[in-house]
């Protein structure tokens, strides 16, 4: 064979592979999904419990093959939308960021969960349907102790180039605006006894609270901080950030929270991967994506637009900063 025949052969041969690595399958912190979904879709329920720990009524259920996941029920309560755990686990994978937990939306049998929650008060807030299922968010469990990120104060100097603000916006709302309003003499709501931040504790975390400070804003998330940071989480000490507990995003009336473009502002330093990944978000794949989901079409086209609004002042905030302080210090990662 002439050699310049072998070589576009082998060339076209090669090319589905090359397509492959680049277009790699999603995963969780490099575990493959594709085996987990499968089963928080369509395996026989074992067991179930009623969840602890957070403020919403969720359950956790074990699946015939031995999977486990924690099951997040439509609810009135006013920041537990399943929608937005299932929308921000396509929206990590489509980032390639690859810590939102295995998520898919599933409809359950009420008649599976009812002798678990037994009589707990938060039944009436369920959104049961009237032939007697439930759609929820299905999360995939992660096994490993989820270990708290306890920062201390003024770790946001980490994530800017000026110095910390006076005052963060990466508390709870309330204690947000109990600050910005507060009257001399008043405590503040940041507890100023608590240590000062020294050394982030491992040479990435800098560059994953800034992903995470980003995925939020961009999925309209209010509930990351405050509550003694419980929504702050690695998996095993020392582990790698993951993003659990997605459920306070994706809101249906205003699309640019003030809060949120605060937390926005106040991020100076950007991981460059994650930039280029916002660059080349595409909403309408995204959108195409979430069609596969057992409860699309997961957003309405009014969270889709309000995606779009937030990835374009991603990018122009990031554009704003490089030109006033050049590449190098706002893309040090
Ligand atoms: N996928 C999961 N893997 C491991 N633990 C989980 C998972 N989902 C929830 N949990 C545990 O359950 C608690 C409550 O879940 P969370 O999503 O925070 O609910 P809420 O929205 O009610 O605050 C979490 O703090 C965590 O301890
Ligand atoms: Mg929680």
């Amino acid at each position: 064979m002439p050699r310049i025949v072998s070589f576009v052969l082998v060339a076209a041969l090669l090319a589905p592979l090359v397509g492959a690595t680049q277009d790699a399958p999603p995963s969780f912190l490099g575990e493959p999904d594709a085996p987990r979904i499968a089963a928080l879709r369509n395996a026989e329920i074992t067991d179930v419990k009623k969840g602890k720990g957070g403020r919403s009524l969720g359950f956790q259920i074990t699946l015939a093959d031995g999977t486990r996941g924690y099951f997040k029920p439509k609810q009135t309560f006013s920041a537990a939308h399943w929608y937005s755990e299932v929308a921000a686990y396509y929206l990590d994978r489509e980032l390639r960021l690859g810590r939102v937990p295995p998520t898919t939306g599933r409809k359950l049998d009420w008649s599976i969960l009812a002798k678990a929650a037994g009589t707990d008060d938060r039944v009436d807030e369920l959104g049961i349907a009237p032939d007697g299922t439930i759609k929820g968010a299905f999360i995939w469990w992660i096994p490993e102790p989820l270990k708290r990120l306890r920062m201390g104060r003024k770790w946001e100097r980490w994530i800017r180039i000026q110095k910390t603000l006076p005052i963060t916006p990466y508390q709870r709302p309330v204690d947000y605006r109990a600050d910005l309003n507060r009257r001399p003499g008043v405590r503040e709501a940041t507890d100023p006894s608590r240590p000062l931040a020294k050394n982030p504790d491992t040479a990435e975390r800098p560059a994953e609270l800034s992903d995470l400070i980003l995925f939020d804003y961009l999925t309209q998330n209010v509930d990351r901080w405050g509550g003694d940071f419980t929504n702050v989480r690695t998996r095993g000490l020392g582990g790698p950030l993951i993003y659990l507990d997605n459920g306070a995003g994706f809101w249906l009336g205003e699309q640019r929270l003030g809060l949120m473009e605060a937390r926005l502002k106040a991020l100076q330093r950007f991981r460059r991967a994650t930039i280029e990944a916002v660059r080349a978000l595409d909403v309408g794949a995204l959108a195409e994506r979430m069609r596969s989901d057992p409860l699309a079409p997961v957003l309405n086209d009014k969270q889709l637009d309000g995606l779009r609004q937030r990835r374009q002042a991603v990018l122009d905030h990031v554009e704003a900063l490089i030109a006033r302080y050049g590449e190098a210090p706002v893309l040090p990662w």
